[in-house]
């Protein structure tokens, strides 16, 4: 299947962003990870980041039409504000997990609210870099059941 990641604003700069809160893996080390995992689990895999939320908007509106299965998303900043975010992912109807690499809920009160945790498949946060691993596993394991 035909798998997408979207990183939200700000995610360009890991590994040097605020590092004892998101760490020091980098968002290309992360993104070489996943498809290194979701290729051989014999799956195609796609990562956009954008600082832009019509990018996202946009990218999300093509993958109505362009066979994309399932999404990881980490709206970053954009998971507490972003109304139109949400509304193309509904329009879509784009199953998706909300990743984060902290735990929003351990933070500032602002970041308790987001506009996706209630149309998300579920949600992966708090585990630094792993916690898009754990959602692609959570993915693969959605998109190719098996007993055990
Ligand atoms: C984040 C958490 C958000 O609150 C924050 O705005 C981010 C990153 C995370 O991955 O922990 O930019 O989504």
């Amino acid at each position: 299947a035909k798998l997408l990641v979207l990183h939200g604003p700000n995610l360009n700069l890991l590994g040097t962003r605020e590092p004892e809160v998101y760490g020091r893996t980098t968002l290309a080390q992360i993104d070489a990870d996943l498809a290194q995992r979701a290729q051989s689990a014999g799956h195609a895999i796609e990562s956009l980041q954008s600082n832009a939320e019509h990018v996202l908007v946009e990218r999300i509106q093509a993958a109505r039409t362009d066979g994309t299965a399932f999404a990881l998303i980490n709206p970053a900043g954009f998971t507490h504000t972003s109304v139109a975010l949400r509304d193309a992912l509904a329009a879509v109807a784009l199953p998706f997990i909300e990743v984060h690499l902290s735990n929003p809920h351990a933070r500032e009160p602002f970041r308790r609210t987001s506009y996706f945790s209630d149309i998300a498949v579920g949600v992966v946060a708090g585990f630094g870099a792993a916690s898009y691993r754990l959602a692609l596993d959570a993915a693969l394991q959605r998109l190719t059941p098996t007993d055990t």
